[in-house]
């Protein structure tokens, strides 16, 4: 048992943040996110490569850059940290913030096998952290509508979820994938698309519903044999998952079915959650289209006829519109629950590691059906 304490946060602020990563999400979505909120203080941010730091805590207005996460991490006027690196340190750095006391967002996955989340969550839990991923979609405003009419008995007992996220990004072979690793060895299908693409939809799924995946069974399908590489700047034969999909029970009787491919023709970001129940059915769909980014449907037993559902103004963050960009708006709401978390405004602490833990739990669950040609029972 540890005996650390996390930093305490004044109710109603300001809550004081350090930032990991000063790349291309962290300074489209995460920091337009914090600076949009005015109890946030942005105290100091780091990235090892170049002049990303300064400059990014020159645009945001951050007093303290450093290229070592350390300097940031060890602040004693910092009590959040956000961990938006590349994926293969989410684990490292979110326990070194942990370890510091601190509270952490951190981007999906923290790490890639589930038992190593669930630790890092357990961590937080005894010494009063808290943590969130960076699990976009949920907090799109007509998500949080979808969720919030779930909870008033809309749609009623839930009896099928269909999810999806898919879209275009690597088509082109000439993209080149950041996380994949270009030694791995060409005859083992490797997952990327479950892995990257998946996780904010299977979160979705089990957070509609109501209730955690139980059983899955799963197929993967590398579509594009050879890939540029970017460290070697060649093509390259790349034995990766570029679309896959799902079956699903959950634990409440529900049944479900996701897919995800990035190699699929379409818009960002691609989510599409379609839940029918007893009672309607309503289908939220994340799509950039025709200037907006976000719809909301949905059909009664006696208007089986599917039309807009309006989102009302308490579901967006400050100054947000369906017309804004999905990266600010959905990010900016993601960042304003947190804080009303934070903060003490509400008593909850949502899309949190063990949600995370549970989403990769599935990921796993969906490698394993595929490799073994079965249907895999959770938990694992
Ligand atoms: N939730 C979402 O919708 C969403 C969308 C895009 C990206 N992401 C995730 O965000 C993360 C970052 O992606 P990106 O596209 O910005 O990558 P990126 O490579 O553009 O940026 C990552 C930055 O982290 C820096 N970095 C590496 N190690 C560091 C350390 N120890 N301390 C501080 N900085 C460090 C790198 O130098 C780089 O500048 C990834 O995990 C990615 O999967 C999530």
């Amino acid at each position: 048992m540890t005996s650390r304490r996390a930093r305490p946060i004044a109710p109603g602020g300001p809550v004081p943040v350090g930032v990991l990563g000063a790349g291309t999400w962290s300074t489209a979505a995460h920091l337009p996110g914090w600076a949009r909120d005015p109890r946030v203080q942005l105290v100091a941010i780091a990235d090892p490569v170049g002049d990303l730091a300064e400059r990014a805590a020159e645009r945001f207005g951050i007093p303290h850059w450093s290229r070592d996460h350390r300097d940031v991490i060890g602040r004693d006027d910092v009590a959040v940290i956000d961990v938006c690196t590349p994926s293969a340190t989410h684990a490292t750095l979110s326990e070194a913030a942990l370890e510091a006391g601190h509270h952490v967002l951190c981007e999906k996955p923290v790490a890639y096998d589930f038992r190593e989340t669930d630790r890092l969550a357990a961590m937080a839990e005894a010494q009063g952290s808290k943590t969130k991923l960076g699990f976009t979609f949920r907090y799109a405003p007509a998500m949080r509508q979808l969720r919030r009419l779930v909870d008033e008995g809309w749609v009623g007992t839930p009896f099928i979820f269909n999810g999806y996220e898919q879209n275009s990004q690597f088509l082109d072979p000439m993209n080149p994938l950041r996380q994949q690793d270009p030694d791995a060895d060409p005859s083992v299908l490797q997952v990327a698309s479950l892995e990257g693409y998946g996780a904010p939809i299977i979160d979705i799924g089990a957070w509609l519903v109501g209730a955690p995946y139980a059983e899955v069974v799963g197929t993967m399908r590398n579509f594009i044999p050879e890939r540029m590489v970017r460290q070697t700047g060649r093509l390259q034969r790349m034995n990766i998952d570029d679309g896959d999909i799902f079956l699903a029970e959950f634990g409440n009787g529900a049944i479900g079915s996701v897919q995800t491919s990035f190699v699929t023709v379409g818009n960002y970001p691609g989510i599409e959650a379609r839940l029918y129940g007893r009672e309607g059915a309503l289908i939220c769909r994340l799509v950039e289209e025709r200037g907006i980014c976000e719809l909301l449907h949905g059909a009664r037993p006696d208007a089986v006829e599917f039309s807009p559902v309006p989102v009302p103004a308490d579901c967006y963050p400050a100054g947000g519109t369906p017309a804004e960009s999905w990266r600010t708006l959905f990010y900016a709401n993601l960042i304003k629950d947190f804080l009303d978390e934070l903060t003490g405004v509400v008593e909850k602490n949502e899309g949190n590691f063990r949600d995370g833990a549970r989403v990769q739990e599935v990921i796993n669950a969906v490698e394993a059906s595929h490799r073994q040609r079965r249907w895999v029972s959770l938990p694992l």
